[in-house]
């Protein structure tokens, strides 16, 4: 069995373990004579991984007693829209700090909701930067502050986050959560769609301060509002129990592996090998963003001419490598790299880069 060397954004790279652990149980999971597709989602067999699934995010995150873990439905975009549902009241306003698309369409759906306004926006340079904490407008009355912590298109990276105070910060971590130790206490509400580190598309994962349940209004729906969800374990109705089953595998493996801080070591070493032969080609590659805010999960880079970067992809492909091309609003080239994507295909693609460089 060949593997692809895969780059892909989202959903992207499984940890092969993993997926051999799945095919392994496919047909009967834990003695039940069933798939865990199969199993009821009220059964004694299904709540213990659902149950787990939370519990082993919870220890890997620290994730203090007093916030909710939830697996909801709808990708974060979804989110987008439940987030000012939830949490932004009537003649309140929403902070929104722009640092690429997804915090823009996050802006959108918040615009349909409420009054907003935007603390601060890197759109000056085409989201190549994260504005400095200072120049971030805070303020006390906002009902909240939303981020998007790693910008998955150009491959930025909050390396700090601001100190909202007394109003919540909230974050889109849907392209680097659990890739690095992470202070939950400075965050009011955090979500990711799993389908970059955490695992399969379908599964969302919201964690929640407790006390921001409060402020769910009566009148939204049902299945939009976090404190039912939070109330009902995530069962309200039934969730995507083999999403849920794949992230306990994925956030296993995390914890086999040594946990999130081992994680980001490891983050370490694979984005640095990329960006190392973007910085050492003399200018042959440029990178995207800003150094200080790179990211350490999707690093995007451009080659000289448009037609060049053709080349580069088209070979690319041949060579095995999936997942290179660039977002389609910004073109230029993108590795995403995150947790499950083994450094052997960073190394390789190192290689790659350095031999396309020396042939053309
Ligand atoms: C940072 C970020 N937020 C939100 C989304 C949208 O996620 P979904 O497709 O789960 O709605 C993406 C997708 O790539 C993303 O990278």
């Amino acid at each position: 069995m060949k593997r692809a060397f895969n780059f892909n954004a989202g959903p992207a790279a499984l940890p092969l373990d993993v997926l051999k652990a799945a095919q392994a149980e496919l047909l009967d999971f834990n003695g039940t004579g069933m798939s865990v597709m199969e199993l009821s989602h009220r059964s004694k067999d299904y709540e213990a991984v659902h149950n787990h699934a939370q519990e082993l995010l919870r220890k890997l995150l620290s994730i203090p007693e007093n916030y909710d873990v939830l697996f909801v439905q709808g990708g974060a975009s979804l989110q987008f829209s439940m987030v000012p549902m939830n949490l932004l009241g009537e003649g309140q306003t929403a902070n929104y700090i722009l640092t690429g698309s997804w915090s823009e369409k996050a802006l959108e759906e918040a615009q349909k909701v409420g009054r907003v306004r935007v603390g601060a926006s890197s759109q000056d340079k085409k989201h190549s930067y994260i504005p400095d904490l200072a120049d971030l407008d805070l303020r006390q009355d906002d009902a909240y502050c939303h981020i998007t912590s790693n910008n998955t298109i150009y491959g930025t990276q909050w390396k700090q986050f601001p100190d909202s105070k007394e109003v919540p910060l909230i974050a889109d971590m849907s392209s680097d959560i659990l890739s690095k130790p992470l202070n939950v206490s400075k965050f009011g509400l955090i979500y990711a769609g799993a389908q970059k580190n955490l695992g399969p598309s379908g599964v969302t994962v919201v964690i929640i301060r407790k006390d921001l349940l409060d402020r769910t209004p009566d009148n939204i729906a049902t299945m939009l509002k976090y404190d039912i969800h939070a109330s009902k374990n995530s069962m309200y109705n039934t969730p995507p129990t083999f999403g849920v089953y794949l992230l306990s595998k994925v956030l296993g493996w995390v914890e086999r592996f040594g946990g999130v801080k081992a994680m980001e070591k490891l983050n370490e070493v694979k984005a640095s090998m990329i960006y190392d032969a973007i910085d050492q080609s003399g200018g042959y590659y440029t990178g995207y963003a800003e150094k200080q805010d790179r990211s350490l999960m999707n690093v995007t880079f451009n080659l000289a001419s448009e037609e060049l970067e053709k080349k580069f992809l088209a070979e690319a492909k041949v060579a095995g490598f999936v997942g290179l091309a660039g977002h389609r609003s910004i073109g230029g080239c993108r590795a995403s790299i995150y947790n499950a994507a083994p450094i052997e295909s960073c190394e390789a693609l190192r290689e790659f880069m350095l031999e396309f460089k020396a042939k053309n």
